[in-house]
């Protein structure tokens, strides 16, 4: 994450200005057309930003941790005006109690945020994911991610080494470990879809 010029605290991740279109033409087909919509991890802010006012009737909670990313985030939502989109809240997905309503969450998004933290990201967010989405709810996860253990291409190889040599609880998942995590929360894998640069968009739905 790049940091923000003086009088501007919008930040700005390389990644997301690469990723955001294929995720908006992903997310195009799969939001309902109202309800809330809750971000964890969203990071700089530039995905609610670029897709929050494309989908005006639904409301947009964006989320994360970090005091930084929030700020980020914000800033993000002043630039846009975007009247869905929401002011960003300090939610860690491990945690065993999410700082939302426990009803009426519609969807659940994460973007590039399960290999880049502990597995317990992964087990809070579909336990929470349980807790907080009726019937028919989506869970929406962008990453890459491993097949039946194995690695995709090479350089996802090399960049999962990486990201454990910077922190050994970080690394990229496997699918049908993420998706055995969903199922026992209620949720099952709808979709996969292979996205640009060896990147994955899965979406679960509740039961
Ligand atoms: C690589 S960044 C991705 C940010 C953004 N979604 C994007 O794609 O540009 C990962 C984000 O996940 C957040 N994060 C890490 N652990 C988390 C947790 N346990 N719960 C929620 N967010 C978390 C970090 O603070 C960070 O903003």
């Amino acid at each position: 994450m790049e940091t923000p010029s003086a009088g501007d605290r919008r930040r700005h991740a390389p990644a997301a200005a690469r990723n955001r279109e294929a995720i908006a033409e992903v997310l195009a087909r799969t939001l309902p057309a109202r309800g809330l919509l809750l971000e964890i991890g969203a990071g700089t802010g530039e995905h609610a930003a670029h897709l929050a006012p494309r989908h005006p009737t639904l409301t947009w909670q964006p989320s994360d941790p970090s005091p930084e990313a929030r700020e980020s985030i914000d800033a993000w939502r002043e630039h846009v005006g975007a009247a869905n989109l929401q002011p960003a809240i300090d939610l860690d997905a491990s945690a065993s109690t999410w700082p939302i309503d426990q009803a009426g969450v519609d969807v659940i998004m994460a973007i590039n945020v399960l290999h880049i933290s502990p597995w317990s990201t992964a087990e809070g967010l579909m336990a929470g994911a349980g807790r907080h989405l009726g019937a028919g709810g989506i869970v929406y996860l962008y990453g890459p991610y491993r097949i039946d253990g194995e690695h995709t291409t090479p350089s996802n190889r090399d960049f999962d080494a990486s990201l454990r040599a910077r922190d050994p609880s970080w690394g990229v998942r496997d699918i049908g470990e993420v998706a055995a995590l969903a199922a026992a929360h209620g949720l099952v894998l709808a979709e996969r879809v292979a996205m640009p640069a060896n990147n994955f968009s899965l979406i679960f739905r509740r039961r």
